[in-house]
């Protein structure tokens, strides 16, 4: 396969699910036999914490590694980090300003934004899309698309994603929901993959992002 892809989670905001999508993305890369790196950029070190809950004998199915260092060190890293990966996935702090935030979107072939339905933060997304616009300008490889996130089923959630058709960014066909399936896989290092039946909504849920992210990646599928 050519190089591995990178995938950047990028909010503006924090508790948009960052961590969240980046880790259920992993574990269901995995299902689908790839081999996937994961990179912590946040000093909150959500990700790193949530593979280490994990026990030894059901570890988590894929490598994370926190990267809290300078961002001029990032792309050596990445280098060697790409070796052995079949895609990367990158897990940004909660601000777009951040130094390792815009190191990551410079290596970045697909920068997915969660938007939690809500109009603050529907606003704060205008602004991360002004930049991957930006960037997109001198790299017109970088693609960008919206992720609905914590979707409820209420009126204001289907307003909400309704607004977002009008992004420039494009949506991703697939969201996930508001589910406990997905903070309660944080807790045992795992994944909805790892929750049973009783978490099957949520596992379709990231089937269908995994298949929408590899149609947008083409190379992947
Ligand atoms: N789809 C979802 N359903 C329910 N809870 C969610 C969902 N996505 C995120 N959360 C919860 O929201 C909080 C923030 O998510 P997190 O992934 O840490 O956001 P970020 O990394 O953007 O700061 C966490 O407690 C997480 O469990
Ligand atoms: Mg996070």
């Amino acid at each position: 396969m050519a190089r591995a892809p990178i995938i950047t989670l990028v909010s503006q905001k924090g508790g948009a699910g960052k961590s969240t999508v980046t880790m259920q993305l992993a574990a269901g890369l995995a299902r689908r036999g790839r081999r996937v790196e994961v990179v912590d950029l946040d000093a909150q070190e959500s990700a790193t914490r949530w593979a280490a809950a994990a026990s030894p004998e059901h570890p988590f199915p894929a490598r994370v590694h926190c990267f809290t260092a300078a961002p001029y060190e990032l792309p050596d890293k990445l280098a060697k980090w790409r070796k052995r990966a079949d895609v990367i996935l990158l897990d940004c702090p909660p601000s777009i300003d951040h130094p390792r935030t815009l190191a990551a979107l410079n290596h970045t072939d697909l920068a997915v934004v969660p938007v939690v339905p809500s109009p603050t933060d529907l606003w704060s997304t205008r602004a991360i899309e002004r930049l991957i616009l930006q960037l997109q300008q001198q790299r017109p490889a970088l693609q960008g698309v919206l992720l609905p996130n914590r979707v409820g089923h209420t009126s204001l959630a289907a307003d909400v994603i309704e607004v977002m058709q009008d992004f420039d960014l494009p949506v991703l066909a697939a969201r996930l929901g508001q589910r406990n399936a997905y903070a309660q896989s944080a807790a045992i290092g795992g994944s909805v993959f790892d929750l049973g039946s009783a978490a099957q909504p949520a596992q379709l849920e990231v089937l269908r992002l995994v298949s929408a992210i590899a149609k947008r990646l083409g190379a992947m599928e």
